[in-house]
């Protein structure tokens, strides 16, 4: 399994990472969470006042800024320019911007070649909007969660409220939905299932059945290989 690469594209709230992570666990291989890189340099765009619609200087802020994932015993930590910003990535004002700040062509070109770095060297688990069709479009696995709206914003609800936020569970089915339509419009790269992905819907599934029909994708597609 040591070469493997395995793309998790879908929309917002599908279970993307918990998978990924347990998928990559499983197998020993990275895990690289892509949500996190493009979350990340948007908190730090909001810091800096800089104005989610200001392409240009997004882009300049994406030239200059050192993004780093960390694997760690607890998930991947996110490093910019020496700083952990991992406790920041979900606030709602980062999930509300980072369509906009995603969506910038010199942004993603900046997030793509990093990515791409880490698909190279083989190995990975990788999730995002784009991971299937434009990071590793050779990838062995692609798989695509999704789940409906209404059990999407379920889980989003009781992940916000463990991080002590509160909140409206209208709004975050609106804002889930609302970033879905964005990013899959979006010109550049957008969220689309590559055509020979796996379409996985976890409506009403756990996460240990999800995570068994990914590893026997994954175990199947090696003894293909080895034919
Ligand atoms: O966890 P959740 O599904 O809410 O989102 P995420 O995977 O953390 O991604 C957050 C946002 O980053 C998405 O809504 C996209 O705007 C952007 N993103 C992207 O454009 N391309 C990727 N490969 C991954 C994320």
């Amino acid at each position: 399994m040591k070469g493997l690469r395995v793309a998790i594209d879908g929309p917002a709230g599908a279970g993307k990472s918990t998978i990924a992570r347990r998928v990559a666990e499983a197998l020993g291989l990275l895990y690289v969470d892509t949500g996190a890189m493009y979350r990340g340099i948007t908190w730090v765009a909001l810091q800096k006042g800089i104005d989610p619609a200001d392409a240009a200087a997004l882009a300049n802020l994406a030239r200059a800024v050192h993004v780093e994932l960390r694997p760690e015993k607890d998930g991947v930590r996110v490093w910019i320019d020496g700083q952990d910003i991992t406790p920041f990535l979900r606030d709602p004002g980062v999930s509300r911007a980072v369509p906009a700040v995603s969506g910038v062509p010199a942004v993603r070109m900046r997030m793509m070649e990093l990515q791409k770095d880490l698909a190279r060297r083989g190995g990975v688990v990788m999730d995002g909007r784009d991971i299937g069709t434009a990071i590793m479009p050779d990838a062995e696995v692609k798989v695509f969660l999704t789940a409906s709206l209404e059990e999407r914003a379920k889980r989003r609800v009781k992940e916000l409220r463990g991080y002590g936020h509160r909140i409206d569970p209208d709004q975050v089915g609106r804002e889930l939905a609302e970033r879905d339509r964005a990013d899959a419009a979006r010109e550049f790269s957008p969220l689309v299932k590559a055509p020979d992905a796996r379409v996985i819907d976890t409506t009403g599934r756990d996460v240990e059945s999800v995570v068994e029909e990914v590893l026997t994708l994954c175990r199947t597609r090696l003894l293909k290989g080895e034919e």
